[in-house]
């Protein structure tokens, strides 16, 4: 018999990251759905936990030329090029998202740490929750988070201009993620979010051209799933701040495993993009699943550890 308690319990998915209540562990990846007020408010309408932004620079960028979406039945590629009005242009946004009854995770970049810091600096008012998105590359044209050394001192220096967490998402490429994770976390983070798309290309055999107008860009959706499990499972053995895991969340049962393997709330991005109704029926299932285990979400964080 589950008693009253233990049902309140089960049914309830909230859950606590770095001071912050979310009241589902799911929420949308940046980039997804993220650019306008309004798109951020109808997330959280359908039950995304809190709302993450497009990724935001200093100045606006106008991103690649296209085509620069291809979706596959195993995933998509995408060569958006971080398109964004620039942070001067997006506070009106962030300012009309409030009251909004749930974090706003604001994702921002910069070409140096002094760029970011400029962000930082100009949203913090309106944001609860930073992510630094350390998979673009920097000044020199080298993806941030390949390198140990960078990553700290972008995360030693943001954490200078401000108090709120700091969220650092991590690209998938690195050679040694979990040496690029213990960075991160040494330097300051409070939180990883891995992982970001993986570096791919498709190519017209009609006319032998690469179908994307900037030739290469980033796979996301199913096709990314398993890599985005090994690397939680791997980060979660070595690292003890919480894990946001994102990569081809697409179910309940891909959510589920993320979850076994470390994650301890989940983005999504590719299966949110065209279904606005996936954070409901993932809930729902992710509930009924604990219910008939007569278990709570905490005790499946990094279950698979067990064995
Ligand atoms: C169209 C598109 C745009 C994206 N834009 C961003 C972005 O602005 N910032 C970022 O950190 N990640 C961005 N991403 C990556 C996603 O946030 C996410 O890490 C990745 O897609 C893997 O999750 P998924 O398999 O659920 O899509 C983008 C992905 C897609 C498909």
């Amino acid at each position: 018999m589950i008693c009253d308690e233990q049902y309140k319990r089960i049914m309830s998915l909230e859950i606590e990251i770095n001071g912050k209540t979310f009241e589902s562990p799911l929420m949308n990846a940046a980039g997804i759905l993220g650019t306008t007020a309004s798109s951020l408010k109808r997330l959280a309408d359908n039950g995304s936990g809190a709302v993450v932004t497009k990724t935001i620079s200093h100045k606006p960028k106008e991103g690649n030329k296209g085509p620069n979406l291809i979706e596959t039945n195993y995933g998509a590629l995408n060569s958006m090029g971080l398109p964004n009005p620039g942070a001067k242009n997006y506070l009106d946004e962030l300012k009309s998202l409030k009251p909004l009854n749930k974090p706003v995770i604001c994702s921002v970049f910069g070409e140096t740490p002094r760029d970011v810091k400029k962000v930082g600096r100009l949203l913090k008012e309106y944001v609860d929750i930073f992510e630094l998105n350390l998979s673009c590359p920097n000044i020199e044209g080298e993806v941030i988070s390949s390198d140990p050394e960078i990553v700290k001192k972008y995360v030693e220096e943001f954490a200078h201009i401000t108090n709120k967490p700091i969220w650092v998402k991590l690209s998938p490429s690195s050679d040694n993620i979990v040496n690029v994770s213990l960075a991160a976390s040494e330097a300051g983070a409070d939180s990883l979010v891995l992982i970001n798309t993986l570096k791919g290309m498709l190519i017209d055999i009609e006319s032998g051209r690469p179908i994307l107008g900037n030739k290469t860009g980033g796979l996301s959706g199913e096709a990314i799933h398993p890599i985005a499990i090994e690397i939680i499972y791997q980060v979660y053995k070595k690292i003890d701040i919480p894990i946001i895991g994102v990569g081809g969340v697409s179910d309940n049962e891909k959510a589920i495993e993320m979850v076994m393997a470390g994650a301890k709330a989940l983005q999504i991005g590719t299966a949110l993009k065209d279904d606005i109704g996936i954070f409901k029926r993932i809930n729902k299932g992710i509930k009924s699943y604990l219910q008939e285990k007569n278990i709570d979400l905490m005790d499946i964080v990094g279950l698979s550890h067990k064995y």
